[in-house]
């Protein structure tokens, strides 16, 4: 019988990119930068317990998801950790792995778990990394990143708290492709760090497409030049607004961002439709409501059909009025989840 070496447990929170990743260079590596917002509410937790292999015949995996095996799941992870042992984290091959992982919002809200599975995972193999191997990080977190971008691009993000950018700028220093940076507070106007996160969750079934499979078809969308020249161009004008708390503008790019990611869906061959009738019924209504009462509320939207209502938690008030009375009807079974920007990630004891 194996005794366990060590163990550790991370939560990590999801993230929604308010520009949006979508395309890549090469393997991993982002068409254009991408600005996220760390969430608060919505978070893995996943556990690494590590047991010696006396042959160095590893990494072997055992991967539970809410205590149960998950045969996907742990193919997954099985395909991400064998890659990282290849070159990345050679010490991972003389280890039997066990890792548990659950979400604490639930799987079928349609939320994307992968950016936080993903982060939570990169945080603990980066710590048997730092504390059994007695590897010196200049950064742990961004070695983190960069572990975590192997398994998901968007998960790089997930790694801090606030607003964060992946991917290369001459707008900040230290941005990489490699790996994701917290966009300092100096460059984010306090405003932002009171806004909230209402996921209307509008459909939550299994998306018709994976999220590599849709960044794969950006190589030969018609569209992807123009695509990644905007994203740049949206990209530099959000870190202005976010610099100047230009609330109005702020919401006009996110709302294009969102909407030219379905754009992207739609002109690729094989096009998708991700988006539902309630979906558009939803962000119709936000742009009335917004016109006729002059608050600055927006949307933004991931690779799947629920709407993110964006704001600022002082418009907490009519904005709640508005969801019950206009847009709850539109939710699946009325389920909405009310979330706001958050601090990132932490290691339980
Ligand atoms: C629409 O990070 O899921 O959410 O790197 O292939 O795992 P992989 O893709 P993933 O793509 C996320 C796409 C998006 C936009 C975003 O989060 O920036």
């Amino acid at each position: 019988m194996l005794e366990p070496v060590f163990s550790v447990t991370w939560q990590s929170p999801a993230n929604i990119a308010l520009i949006k990743y979508w395309g890549k260079k090469t393997f991993q590596l982002p068409a254009n930068p991408s600005i996220s917002l760390t969430l608060s509410k919505c978070i893995s937790t996943t556990s690494v317990t590590v047991y010696p292999l006396p042959e160095n015949n590893g990494p072997q995996i055992e991967f539970y998801y809410d205590n149960q095996k998950h045969e996907a799941f742990q193919q997954r992870v099985k395909n991400y950790i064998e890659f990282l042992a290849t070159e990345e984290m050679t010490f991972l091959k003389s280890y039997y792995l066990v890792i548990h992982s659950s979400n604490n919002f639930p799987h079928s809200a349609g939320i994307s778990s992968s950016a936080s599975f993903m982060s939570s995972l990169a945080l603990c193999l980066c710590t048997v990394e730092q504390e059994l191997h007695n590897q010196e990080y200049y950064d742990f977190f961004q070695r983190a990143s960069y572990i975590a971008r192997l398994g998901s691009g968007s998960a790089a993000r997930s790694v801090y708290g606030g607003y964060v950018n992946w991917g290369y700028t001459s707008m900040l220093l230290h941005s990489s492709d490699e790996y994701a940076t917290p966009i300092g507070k100096k460059r984010i106007h306090e405003t932002f760090f009171q806004y909230a996160d209402t996921i209307l969750v509008i459909d939550s079934s299994q998306k018709p497409i994976s999220s590599s499979e849709g960044h794969r078809l950006m190589s030969q969308n018609p569209f992807s030049s123009a695509r990644y020249k905007i994203a740049h161009e949206h990209h530099h004008d959000l870190l202005q607004c976010l610099l100047c708390a230009d609330e109005e503008n702020f919401i006009k790019i996110i709302e294009q961002e969102a909407l030219m990611l379905h754009a992207m869906l739609m002109t690729s061959h094989p096009w998708n439709i991700l988006l539902k009738p309630n979906s558009i019924e939803v962000i119709q209504r936000i742009k009335q409501f917004r016109t006729e009462n002059n608050i600055p509320v927006g949307f933004t939207i991931d690779a799947g059909p629920n709407i993110h209502l964006i704001y600022h938690k002082r418009y907490s008030e009519p904005i709640n009025r508005f969801i019950q009375n206009e847009l709850i009807q539109f939710c699946e079974n009325k389920k909405i989840i009310e979330d706001e920007v958050g601090n990132g990630p932490d290691r339980i004891n």
